[in-house]
């Protein structure tokens, strides 16, 4: 089995994954775990908008892969009482291929947009005027008798899941009413997550095993998800049927998760650092081709994490590995990018 397929953090979901995300979402905002300065902020925002009758505010949500983004969508749109339509920036490839979806709208509904940092620019223009007026202006035809046609569009939120705000433009960026970054979740709140998910898949866990789960899942429901299936397996086979504070140890040292929770590739990723490049900085690029994985995959899905933990920097020279990175894999360095060995 390739590495990076049977580890537990890479951002390609296989379809058991997909159907494990499904069975395990939250349904409304009462049930999601966590983020409560956000949930405080849309319950405000949803109920305002049911009393006016209108429809919510377009609403941005972003933040790393596997936190709710797309949990929330489906939340939003059901506490308005309200349908939901999905699409994705990379599908959508042209203009007209957005003016059909948008056209097609009932009154109401709720547009999602999942990586919508990634919509072509071209199609992106033609959001403003939609998210603005709520119409929108497509060009029939080709040369001298082209013609512009303005058509009315239903009243609809549209809600955009990015995992790089960063990117987003600023035309687009003024046009969201809401915008909610969602961070990791801290392991008292992992912790809730993963006794939660334990209930539906009817899984015994007792409090230490929740613990040992919830810490080496890098403040990420997905992941926890993702180990808590694995540490069933492991303690349906090896053990008693209960996860128990140890059964998840002896589970995650077999799935190569450390204390820490990182996995083979964050481990490849600081051991590159240190041992090929004295610590750093090295390139995105060159880091990405050393450790055999995508640019995007390092940039969207590891980094965050391990810079969160302060084991990873973004200087404007390249990535550095902190210390405190090299001591927890056991090397011993004096300072940044000055290797001992
Ligand atoms: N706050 C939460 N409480 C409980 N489970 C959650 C929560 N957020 C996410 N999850 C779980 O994690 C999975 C991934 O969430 P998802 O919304 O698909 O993340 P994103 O769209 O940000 O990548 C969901 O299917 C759900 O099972
Ligand atoms: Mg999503």
């Amino acid at each position: 089995m390739d590495e990076r397929e049977s580890g537990v953090t890479a951002g390609l979901l296989s379809e058991e994954e997909r159907a494990l995300d499904l069975t395990l979402r939250p349904r409304s905002l009462g049930e999601f775990i966590g983020q409560n300065a956000n949930k405080e902020q849309l319950q405000i925002f949803i109920k305002a908008a049911l009393q006016r009758r209108d429809v919510l505010d377009h609403v941005l949500l972003s933040g790393p892969p596997g936190l709710g983004k797309t949990t929330l969508a489906y939340i939003i749109a059901s506490e308005m009482g309200v349908s939901l339509r999905v699409t994705s920036g990379p599908a959508i490839e042209r203009q007209g291929d957005l003016a059909a979806i948008l056209t097609n709208l009932q009154p109401g509904d709720v547009l999602f947009i999942d990586e919508i940092h990634r919509l072509p620019r071209t199609v992106e223009e033609i959001l403003y005027p939609a998210m603005e007026d709520f119409q929108i202006d497509i060009v029939i035809g080709k040369g001298p008798g082209a013609r512009s046609v303005r058509l009315e569009l239903p009243r609809f939120t549209l809600i955009g899941a990015t995992t790089r705000a960063g990117l987003i433009t600023g035309p687009l960026l003024t046009r969201f009413g809401v915008s909610c970054r969602l961070n990791y979740y801290p392991v008292e709140e992992m912790e809730s997550i993963i006794v939660r998910a334990a209930g539906i898949l009817n899984v015994e866990v007792d409090e230490e095993g929740s613990h040992e789960v919830a810490r080496r899942s890098r403040g990420t429901p997905r992941v926890g998800n993702r180990l808590l299936r694995r540490v069933r397996d492991f303690a349906e086979v090896e053990a008693d049927r209960v996860i128990t504070g140890s059964v998840a140890k002896q589970a995650m040292s077999l799935l190569r998760i450390d204390d820490m929770g990182l996995d083979v590739l964050d481990k490849a990723i600081l051991e590159t650092v240190i041992d090929k490049f004295s610590g750093g900085p090295v390139g995105l690029k060159t880091l990405a081709a050393s450790v055999g994985e995508e640019p995007d995959t390092l940039e969207d899905v590891y980094e965050p994490y391990l810079m969160q933990i302060g084991f990873l920097k973004r200087t404007p020279r390249g990535r550095v590995v902190t210390p405190r990175a090299s001591e927890h894999m056991g090397r011993d360095i004096t300072g940044e990018g000055e290797s001992l060995f």
